[in-house]
């Protein structure tokens, strides 16, 4: 990225003195000031512990929520002044969401559910197929896109998700605790794709109570009570290696090797 350029058109998102307050009988400080710059095609994690502000920080970066107080500029345009319709449409076209519990369509096969986001953005039915079917295969389904939901194992419905939260290729990819639910070998076939979506260009964001997830991203943003506590640049050479493990290096487990 060329130095100097303009903070707006460098960074996917610009966080600057955010605060989210829930008016409750006590009102909750979920973000309490937060200033962050998430730079194109960057791989952030986040940190926290629970009650921390992370969901909220997804939300509001997500345009699935608006602040409090202060700016955040999503792709360029501050979501702030938007309505809810616009936020819909930027949303839309601008940010992929992956979440834990995955939230795939029970009643559409894995084809169905990943071209479903395109329907919104007026591509024609061929299109969508297509482009769905390109999706998949590219996460390592190309062979399962007939199959339901619950004919899928638990790593293969978040690549559903994942090609699902890619169709509509995004500037942004947001991923909520993505592997809380998956077992080590599809977490890490999950986190290769990940990077290699971030090799790709996309900028990816990626909350995680996990250290081993966290090092997979350039840095780690720690949050604590609604502040950013300390911002840990990664060393590539600290973050976990994309390629899997040469022979050379297994365990030695029997029953290691896949
Ligand atoms: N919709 C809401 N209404 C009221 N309080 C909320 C709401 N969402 C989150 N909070 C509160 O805001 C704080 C931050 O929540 P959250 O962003 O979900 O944290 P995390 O994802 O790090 O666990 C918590 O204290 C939580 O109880
Ligand atoms: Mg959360």
């Amino acid at each position: 990225m060329a130095s100097g350029s303009d903070a707006t058109t460098g960074s996917a998102v610009a966080l600057e003195d955010v605060r989210k307050t829930y008016r409750l009988a006590e009102p909750v400080h979920a973000l309490d000031g937060v200033t962050l710059e998430i730079p194109r095609g960057s791989y952030t994690a986040i940190m926290g512990p629970s009650g921390s502000g992370k969901s909220t920080l997804m939300n509001l970066v997500g345009c699935l929520d608006t602040p409090t107080e202060g700016s955040v500029v999503v792709d360029g345009r501050e979501v702030a002044g938007l309505g809810e319709r616009e936020r819909t449409r930027l949303r839309g076209t601008t940010v992929g969401f992956v979440f834990q519990t995955f939230n795939l369509m029970p009643r559409l096969n894995a084809l169905e559910n990943v071209a479903l986001p395109q329907l919104f953005q007026g591509v024609g039915r061929n299109e969508r197929r297509e482009r769905a079917r390109t999706l998949l295969e590219r996460v390592g389904l190309g062979d399962r896109t007939d199959h339901m939901p619950n004919e899928l194992s638990g790593g293969q419905r978040q690549r559903v998700a994942l090609a699902r939260a890619l169709v509509n290729d995004p500037a942004i990819v947001l991923a909520d605790e993505p592997s809380g639910n998956l077992d080590t070998e599809t977490e890490a076939d999950v986190l290769d794709l990940f990077a290699a979506f971030h090799e790709g260009g996309t900028t990816m964001v990626v909350v995680t109570h996990e250290r081993h997830v966290a090092e997979r991203a350039e840095r780690i943003v720690h949050l604590l009570d609604g502040r950013i506590e300390r911002i840990e640049e990664l060393e590539p050479t600290d973050r976990g290696a994309g390629d899997p493990p040469e022979p050379g290096r297994s365990d030695g487990r029997p029953g290691s090797n896949r």
